[in-house]
């Protein structure tokens, strides 16, 4: 028996990283998935298939997040196919970095739009679904910068110290309801979007980590179980951070 047997989970921006890993994660619990990314390539395929092989139904959705209608539209699909959704990730996000003076409008806008509204996309369109059932579990992916802030990533910092915000006025107005809003602010983990450093910056991040590595993908899946299970039944507007020691 699983402790997600029969629950589904509703994963955004996980044809890669850490939505991936969060995905097998919960999937080898027993919860069935239904993940977005912008396109279901070869790439999003080869998770799908990853996922059905440990004995739950899995689907990909390709959907931008940033979209509000799109997202509407989506998670009626979704619902409509698998009968229930029980557990919302917000993880779909992008990095543009710049420092603030050299830092373009643009910049700002996509980092905003993509890693903050898109939550507030898949809560608007979860929660009447999640207060139906009675009952959910919201995890907002965050970062330990949107805590500590990060010079030359003031979009990517306010993005995620906004994702904060969004998890506890959500646990505050859904708690009576039954649902929980929960943060994970990871620290430095290797997947593709950190691969894009070199190793001398790599290799600085990890002095100033008390457990002097960068976390996996798996480290972080191993939180969002925990706090997508009623293993933390009665845990709601909190920030765990997984992040090797790096920020307390
Ligand atoms: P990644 O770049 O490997 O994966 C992100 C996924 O989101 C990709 O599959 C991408 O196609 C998808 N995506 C991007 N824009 C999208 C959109 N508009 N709609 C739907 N999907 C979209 O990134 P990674 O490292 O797996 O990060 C996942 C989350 O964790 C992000 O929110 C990131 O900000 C956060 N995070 C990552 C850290 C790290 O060190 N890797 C540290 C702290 C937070």
């Amino acid at each position: 028996m699983g402790l997600l047997d029969g629950k589904t989970a509703l994963i955004t921006g996980a044809a890669r990283g850490i939505g991936k890993a969060i995905a097998l994660k919960l999937a080898s619990e027993g919860a069935n998935i239904a993940f977005t990314d912008l396109n279901i390539d070869e790439n999003a395929q080869a998770t799908e298939s990853e996922i059905l092989a440990l004995g739950v139904k899995a689907k990909g959705y390709a959907s931008n997040a940033a979209n509000f209608d799109e997202t509407h539209k989506v998670v009626e699909e979704i619902h409509k196919e698998f009968g229930s959704i029980d557990i919302l990730v917000n993880n779909a996000g992008i990095t543009k970095d710049g420092l603030m003076l050299r830092m373009t409008e643009q910049q700002w806008d996509a980092v905003l739009t993509v890693n903050l509204k898109s939550a507030f996309n898949f809560i608007h369109a979860c929660a009447p679904i999640m207060m139906r059932q009675r009952g959910g579990s919201i995890i907002n992916m965050s970062s330990v910068v949107g805590v500590s802030g990060n010079a030359g990533q003031c979009n990517y910092s306010a993005s995620k110290a906004g994702m904060i915000g969004l998890a506890k006025s959500t646990a505050k107005e859904f708690g009576s309801r039954g649902i929980r809003a929960n943060c994970i602010a990871p620290g430095f983990i290797i997947t593709e979007m950190t691969a894009q450093l070199s190793e001398e910056v790599r290799n600085e991040w990890a002095k100033t980590i008390p457990l002097r590595r960068g976390g996996t993908p798996e480290d972080v899946a191993n939180v969002a179980l925990f706090l997508a299970s009623d293993m933390s039944s009665y845990v709601s507007g909190q920030v765990i951070h997984c992040c090797g020691g790096m920020n307390m």
